[in-house]
């Protein structure tokens, strides 16, 4: 008797937490309602812009979307993509903005709007230590990896011909292409170039810059008021000086 007795207690006392955890998880989904969350589609394989270290999303553009978020009062919420499906997800409102070391295109104007510029990009050749290849213009007749849908790979295609040109879904698959000798060449961005080459022996980066292009953050074109208060933060943030910061602490002076 008294066991049964004990027993139901202790299954009121089960309950009563039962209910106060409920509660609790309750309030906690609530307060995380309270703040927004907004979400920026990239392709984080593009260090120093966006890449990871385990699980973690760091880079230039991960702590400047921070900090914009952190301006507009929102979570910061990062969604891993192909490069060339960026603008789609935009467009289709999967994510709120795209940013990954993004390159202003007269034909992605078409598409979406872009923000001010927050960087500047060089595209580069990387080739083999001792390659016949000295300047862009030797690669007439050569073959060279790009990222799929970057602006590496559109460039290529119009100056050599897209027979010529190798598009692969990550930079690093094509410097790995390279290195194998499936490509005499890669064009890439000038900052994920430094990158491959340091952590792989025997290439090089030729000195002659292949195009110079402006970074920007990507909008769907129809949420103007997004895009003006991207604008606004990133104006905030260049004048207070912390986009140069962020950029200095992944990109070191030569
Ligand atoms: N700047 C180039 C472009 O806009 C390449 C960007 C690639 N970015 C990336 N996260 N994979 O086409």
């Amino acid at each position: 008797m008294k066991f049964t007795k004990l027993l139901a207690l202790l299954l009121v006392v089960v309950m009563c937490f039962g209910m106060f955890a409920a509660c609790g998880s309750k309030d906690e989904d609530q307060n995380k309602d309270d703040t927004k969350v907004i979400k920026m589609g990239t392709n984080a394989a593009f260090p120093p812009y966006e890449y990871k270290e385990g699980e973690k999303f760091v880079g230039i553009d991960v702590e400047i979307a921070n900090a914009i978020a952190e301006k507009l009062g929102m979570k910061l919420e990062i969604v891993d993509m192909e490069f060339d499906s960026i603008i789609t997800a935009v467009n289709q409102g999967e994510v709120d903005f795209g940013m990954a070391g993004m390159t202003v295109t007269d034909k992605r104007l078409l598409e979406v709007n872009f923000t001010s510029s927050y960087a500047t990009g060089v595209q580069v050749v990387i080739v083999k230590e001792g390659s016949d290849v000295k300047t862009p213009d030797d690669l007439t007749g050569k073959k060279i990896g790009v990222q799929l849908g970057t602006t590496g790979d559109i460039y290529a295609c119009d100056d050599y011909g897209k027979e010529n040109v190798t598009q692969y879904g990550k930079g690093a698959d094509a410097i790995i292409a390279l290195k194998g000798g499936d490509v005499d060449a890669v064009i890439i961005d000038n900052e994920p170039a430094k990158a491959f080459v340091a952590e792989n022996q025997g290439l090089v980066i030729l000195d002659t810059e292949y195009a110079v292009e402006d970074y920007a953050i990507a909008v769907k074109k129809s949420n103007t008021e997004l895009l003006d208060k991207i604008n606004d933060a990133l104006e905030d943030l260049t004048t207070d000086g912390t986009i140069d910061r962020i950029i200095a602490k992944f990109i070191k002076a030569e």
